[in-house]
């Protein structure tokens, strides 16, 4: 049993293999944290914040006397605004005397096997005997606001899922009966640390420059991360992690909170006059508003929390297998992902039949297995003004149709996929001139474009009826094996021609309500159909939408040595099955720069592999050492995939910097230990440059293994895990290398 509740103390135990969440019924009222450590099997209840009074400490008056209890300096399980704990609260609601204060009181628990779905929202999943879920009811007897806290432990992984639901329950109060109550805030999980000796990591950029690992140390005061473009954002992604000074990659204690969610969210920490250190995440409350009339409840998006004791390595890898195997659904979510040609880079809008034949023709004999056509190929859309909405094949570029093209692409054996950016629609389409009313938008008010584009209004179900018809016309034709599901703006004027004015701020919400209903249908309908997201590059890289589409485009920007830190962020959270990676031409076209092919391959092998770039532009050498890669690809592709990750150097790395200039070093390990796949990228190299010794992970130390590699370097020679592991490699950037090396390692 991973959930124990002792009945006479109050307390709740959450055990994960390797963790212990300890919650506290104070006075059969108050929900108080207990510290979430390396597991114990017994608690003595002494180890808690010390009760003696402190100056200007509000103590709520039901506590008789005990003046010493105050909410401000306790640690809270969720806690509420405005009676008595001056932090920033979990939840905010105002209420019909018009006030936001709160007095959540322990009302009951529960304890059930497995996980309940969160209705209408992405979620991880699991089977009964996978983890145990512990519900704990709160009530605001006031107001009749209750809530209930979930909580899942799983069996297997050093993790705790949790999500909030909030209903008004009614209340018999004069003032209050019969009134709505607004939800201001609802954050999914609040978690207040004993201490502030935490570095706090976020995963921050911008558009072609995702994911970039930050490292920062706590400091008195606020410090938050947050998204209110209505997308997860290629600006911050939904995720922080907090880490103790001492811990490394490979050591030390680190704690992760990923949210499932794909719109507008916040994450925080705040440490407090005592040092404390209060993490919050949630949906943002700048931009989130919800009324509840009596019986109605609101739940919230679910964050997945990640418990380390082996550094940030092991919370990444806790988080590839929990996100593979019990969040990622379709027929896809285990299986080798094919190797991609991608016309975008090769032609961007100028294409026909002819243009991509010959593509398809070269790809197929590089062994390359699934074709995309991208954009342009519907309305008249010769570039970004015009068409998106009209998802009806352009025949004056096209004039056989998608049929021509998906037969065609197919005879030649490959399989086929076709881009689509449903939310979207140009000012010039007819979607737009029958449905002028269908976008997000504000009467009165002046829009903002972006990408010459509007947003449809995804909170009205007419609208996403109107996508569920238009994408099973497309998807029942049976032509189409994947898709790639984009997403190019920020949204602005967040609100619908539908709601009443005090509904409005429901609407960033409502949105992804609605497009969670549309990709459930489709993805659901279609499992055999693998699906990519993408937005503009990695906008919306979130966990919610990989519920739905098991891989993501990383970014836009495919220069290999950006791809070093873009992709090594991203694995912080994120399986390389998730990361969509291409080869493209140089100079590369987002930033100018030439690298070589070696190095470009080798970075892009660290995900779902592909290529995009004109194949047919290419000299005799360049196609021969292409088709080497997509055969080394095929043989390390599960390793890659569905093994375990293992980090050396990373461009952030700011515990050990290297002075070679930076590169990137890694390793994939195949669960059973018989394969790995080291690649180190140098992303500035130096002549005569120091030499680093990496001492590989994750091998059988009993075992020897051929390792393979340039022949100057090691030529199928044999060495032992042990030796890999304790004594390490010599890696030192060579100009015979130019600029990656990549060694195969295999069991004999
Ligand atoms: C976005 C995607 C690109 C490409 C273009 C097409 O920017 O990230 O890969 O599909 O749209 O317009």
């Amino acid at each position: 049993m991973s959930i124990l509740f002792n009945e006479s103390d109050g307390v709740f135990f959450l055990n994960t293999p390797k963790s212990t969440y300890i919650i506290r019924v104070v006075d059969n009222k108050y929900l108080s944290h207990g510290g979430w450590v390396k597991r114990i099997s017994s608690w003595s209840g002494q180890c808690v914040m010390p009760l003696y009074g402190r100056a200007f400490a509000p103590v709520p008056q039901e506590l008789c006397g005990r003046i010493e209890y105050s909410l401000d300096v306790q640690p809270q399980e969720f806690p509420g605004y405005g009676h008595g704990d001056c932090r920033d609260s979990a939840v905010e609601v105002l209420s019909a005397d018009g006030t936001t204060v709160t007095d959540l009181y322990y009302n009951g628990y529960r304890i059930y096997k497995g996980k309940k779905p969160l209705e209408g929202l992405p979620a991880t999943f699991c089977k009964e005997d996978e983890a145990e879920t512990l519900e704990i009811d709160l009530l605001d007897k006031v107001s009749g606001l209750a809530v209930t806290l979930s909580y899942t432990v799983w069996n297997k992984y050093d993790v705790i899922c949790r999500s909030v639901s909030a209903k008004h329950t009614g209340s018999s109060l004069e003032l209050y009966k019969g009134k709505p109550l607004v939800l201001r805030r609802l954050m999914s999980a609040s978690l207040d640390f004993t201490g502030s000796r935490y570095r706090m990591i976020q995963l921050s950029g911008s558009w072609g420059h995702e994911r970039h690992a930050i490292v920062r140390d706590l400091t008195s005061g606020i410090q938050k991360i947050q998204s209110r473009r209505n997308a997860s954002s290629h600006q911050q992604n939904p995720f922080i992690a907090l880490e103790e000074y001492d811990a490394t990659e490979d050591s030390g204690t680190v704690y992760g909170f990923s949210f499932v969610y794909s719109g507008s969210f916040c994450a925080e920490v705040e440490v407090d006059q005592y040092n404390m250190s209060r993490v919050l995440m949630g949906l943002n409350p700048d931009t989130f508003e919800w009324k509840l009339n009596e019986g109605e409840s609101f739940t919230a998006p679910e964050v997945v929390m990640v418990y380390s004791d082996q550094g940030l390595g092991q919370m990444s890898r806790t988080y590839h297998d929990l996100y593979r195997n019990n969040l990622c659904r379709g027929n896809w979510k285990n299986k080798p992902r094919p190797v991609v040609i991608n016309n975008w880079e090769a032609t961007y809008f100028d294409f026909n039949a002819e243009k991509l034949f010959a593509l398809a023709d070269t790809a197929a004999k590089e062994g390359m297995e699934l074709m995309v056509l991208d954009d342009g190929w519907f309305g008249h859309r010769d570039d970004d003004t015009t068409s998106l909405g009209d998802w009806y094949v352009y025949k004056d570029k096209l004039p056989g149709g998608i049929e021509e093209i998906s037969e065609g692409i197919r005879k030649r054996g490959l399989k086929f996929g076709l881009w689509f950016e449903p939310e979207m629609v140009s000012p010039d389409s007819d979607l737009y001139r029958a449905h002028p009313d269908w976008v997000l938008q504000i009467k009165d008010r002046d829009f903002c474009l972006g990408r010459n584009q509007r947003g449809l209004d995804l909170s009205r179900k007419d609208v996403v009826d109107y996508l569920i018809e238009v994408m099973d016309n497309m998807l029942g034709s049976g032509l189409i094996d994947y898709i790639k599901w984009d997403f190019n703006r920020t949204l602005t004027e967040i609100a619908s021609t539908m709601q009443s004015p005090e509904n409005q701020m429901k609407v960033g919400h409502l949105y992804y309500l609605g497009l969670y209903k549309l990709m459930e249908h489709v993805t659901q309908k279609y499992p055999d159909v693998l699906f990519e997201s993408c937005s503009g590059g990695g906008g919306r890289f979130d966990p919610a939408l990989l519920y739905y589409m098991s891989q993501c485009w990383t970014s836009d920007n495919t220069d290999a040595l950006s791809r070093v830190a873009i992709q090594m962020g991203t694995s912080i959270v994120y399986p390389a099955s998730s990361m969509s990676c291409h080869v493209s031409a140089v100079p590369n076209h987002q930033t100018g720069r030439v690298t070589s092919l070696n190095q470009r391959g080798h970075c892009a092998m660290a995900g779902a592999f592909g290529y995009e770039l004109d194949l047919n532009k290419l000299e005799e050498a360049e196609l021969a050492e292409i088709k080497e890669q997509v055969a080394t690809y095929k043989r390390i592709r599960d390793t890659v995939q569905y093994g375990d990750l293992y980090r050396y150097e990373c461009p952030w790395n700011t515990r050990a910097p290297n002075e070679t200039g930076s590169f990137g070093a890694w390793s994939n390990v195949s669960k059973d230990k018989s394969q790995c796949v080291f690649t180190v990228i140098w992303t500035y190299a130096e002549a005569h440059a120091e030499i680093t010794v990496i001492k590989l992970r994750g091998l059988d130390p009993d075992a020897t293994y051929n390792v393979q590699g340039p022949k100057e370097f090691f030529d199928n020679v044999k060495i032992s895990g042990e030796e890999l592991m304790n004594v390490g490699l010599y890696v030192s950037p060579h100009p015979h290398l130019k600029g990656s090396l990549q060694l195969i390692l295999e069991k004999i």
